[in-house]
């Protein structure tokens, strides 16, 4: 008799493999649809006014059913929220206003058992000036290595009273500040986030220390913020820079402050940690410099993949948005990673209301009229809004939403401007008001202290209209921007396939229609709202973000649709 043996029989229990299956997926991020969550701003569980872990924790719920695939989260480390969190002073712990580690640990746990992965913010161009790296800095003066962390100069001028270079910061003003010894630090942002030397082997080791302690807890992504920027030439005499846009920069890698070439070598280093861990962990780079370059970054050997604003940049027009959609289709096909794509986040005006604008609209300058000149048709905002995002649904790579936009949410421009708390507003002079406005916390019920946001009134306040657009308000409502992100999430799981599409020519200028290999089509009418209808293809309506007008497409809106007879 031989022995029995015994084998696990890989059908016995058809739950446990799949979610084995998903645990294990390594190239979960290459179409996955992540919903960035602004901690402070999402659900506040203590009343204390800032939205927390805990608050999010509850609410994994309605995330599972909007049907996303990963939350990225902003920020929510330790720090004075000189910068909205983006000034940490502790890579390695929770602000405790937001929670604890071992909240980070049940967040964690409550979104993989609803099968959403985590991706977490990194901030490694700079960090608070209450890090105790900078305090130490601070402290031990010139030419120490506590100073060498970071990117300390002498001033110029007969008396060193003048900055150590031209450099100004993205906020406005110099990027330099001086201390009370006489030395300066230099700060692409607020004075409060100075810039560490990457050079520095010591600031290296530290992150990927910080990296692995987030990955061992489980994280499954990094979102890495300013990833241009990183790589600096600091010989001297310091070189000239005073364009901040990142979008003039030399194709060959030598500009002083963005895209520099040493880059590689950095996020290559990240890279073999990540792939040290199984599944591999993802990164995405925040990376503002020329196109051609994104590349670079978002190899295999790099971060693997990162963020393009193009479309976000776009006007809501037919062939700017084949433009971008063509071009970024192509650079990605030719590096192995997967495109993203983004229409709203927590530096921009909120897509609604982007769109409720007349193209070429100066946005600082509208925010500043409190966003009344030119008035905004709000309707036409949203109709134009729900259009793009489900075009973007139906693409090939990761789609990035931005928390409240499923409530269709509209940006908030006449904030008490004694509440802002943007450093742009301060750094500029009261002349630019920044981004407060997309900040705003959300609406979960239509009443309520803060519409169910937290117990008390919410760190920034709320506009009445936010009532109607909470979330108990739209569910279950047809046509409610909630329920269609809702049917689009459900149905991109259908939709998703070969990272390929092709463009089915309509002969006209304001509609686009692409397909996906596997027979699900989209198509978006760019057109004004009366514009004429665009009769639609045989197949079977799978969504549609407005009613069809005689069996056609109306203006501002897209269907989906597969292939095969009517029903
Ligand atoms: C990134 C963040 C932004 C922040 C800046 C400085 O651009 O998205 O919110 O202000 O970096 O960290």
């Amino acid at each position: 008799m031989t022995d029995l043996v015994l084998t696990r029989d890989p059908g016995a229990d058809p739950a446990a493999d799949a979610a084995d299956r998903w645990a294990l997926d390594a190239d979960w991020w290459r179409q996955a649809a992540v919903y960035q969550v602004y901690p402070r701003s999402f659900a506040d569980s203590d009343g204390d006014g800032l939205g927390d872990l805990p608050g999010l924790t509850a609410r994994i719920g309605h995330l599972a059913g909007l049907g996303i695939d990963a939350i990225w989260l902003s920020p929510f480390y330790p720090s004075a929220l000189a910068d909205g969190g983006y000034d940490v002073a502790d890579y390695r712990d929770v602000h405790p206003q937001l929670g604890t580690l071992d909240d980070f640990d049940d967040l964690v746990a409550a979104a993989h058992a609803a099968r959403i992965r985590v991706i977490v913010d990194i901030v490694p161009n700079h960090t608070s000036d209450l890090h105790p790296w900078f305090q130490a800095a601070l402290a031990a003066g010139p030419g120490s290595p506590e100073r060498a962390r970071y990117i300390f100069r002498d001033g110029t001028g007969p008396d060193g009273s003048q900055p150590p270079s031209d450099w100004v910061s993205h906020f406005g003003g110099p990027a330099w500040t001086r201390v009370p010894d006489g030395q300066w630090y230099c700060h692409l942002f607020a004075p409060e986030q100075p810039d560490l030397d990457w050079s520095n082997r010591e600031v290296r080791d530290d992150f990927l220390t910080t990296l692995r302690f987030w990955a061992d807890r489980g994280v499954d992504g990094f979102r890495v913020d300013v990833a241009h920027a990183l790589a600096k030439d600091l010989s001297e005499p310091l070189r000239s820079k005073t364009d901040v846009s990142g979008l003039n920069v030399p194709l060959d890698g030598s500009d002083p402050l963005f895209d520099r070439d040493e880059l590689v070598e950095i996020y290559g280093e990240w890279r073999r940690l990540f792939n040290s861990y199984d599944p591999p962990r993802a990164a995405v780079a925040e990376f503002c410099a020329r196109p051609e370059r994104r590349y670079r970054v978002a190899l295999p050997t790099s971060l693997g993949q990162a963020f393009n604003f193009d479309l976000l940049e776009a006007d809501f027009d037919a062939e700017a948005f084949r433009r971008v959609i063509t071009f970024c289709l192509d650079e990605v096909a030719a590096t192995g990673s997967s495109s993203t794509w983004v229409l709203s986040n927590h530096d921009v005006l909120r897509h609604a209301t982007r769109y409720a604008l007349p193209a070429g609209t100066d946005l600082d300058a509208w925010l500043m009229t409190d966003g009344t000149t030119p008035a905004p048709d709000r309707a036409r905002g949203l109709r134009r809004a729900l259009a793009a995002t489900t075009l973007m649904l139906a693409l090939p790579g990761s789609a990035y939403l931005y928390q409240g936009e499923e409530l269709g949410l509209p940006e908030v421009a006449d904030l008490p401007v004694d509440r802002l708390e943007d450093p742009i507003w301060l750094r500029t002079g009261h002349t630019k008001k920044g981004r407060d406005g997309c900040r705003v916390p959300l609406p979960w019920t239509a009443e309520g202290a803060s519409l169910g946001f937290g117990a008390g009134p919410g760190w920034l306040p709320q506009p009445a209209e936010f009532a109607a657009a909470a979330a108990t308000a739209q569910d279950g409502v047809e046509g409610s921007p909630l329920e269609v992100y809702r049917a689009a999430l459900r149905l991109r799981r259908e939709l998703l396939t070969e990272e390929r599409l092709s463009w089915v020519e309509t002969g006209r200028a304001d509609v686009l229609h692409l397909a996906r290999p596997n027979g699900w089509h989209a198509l978006t009418h760019f057109g004004d709202v009366d514009a004429e209808p665009y009769p639609l293809p045989a197949g079977v309506v799978r969504l549609a973000t407005r009613p069809l007008v005689d069996g056609g497409l109306p203006g501002e809106t897209t269907v989906w649709l597969t292939e095969g007879p009517q029903a």
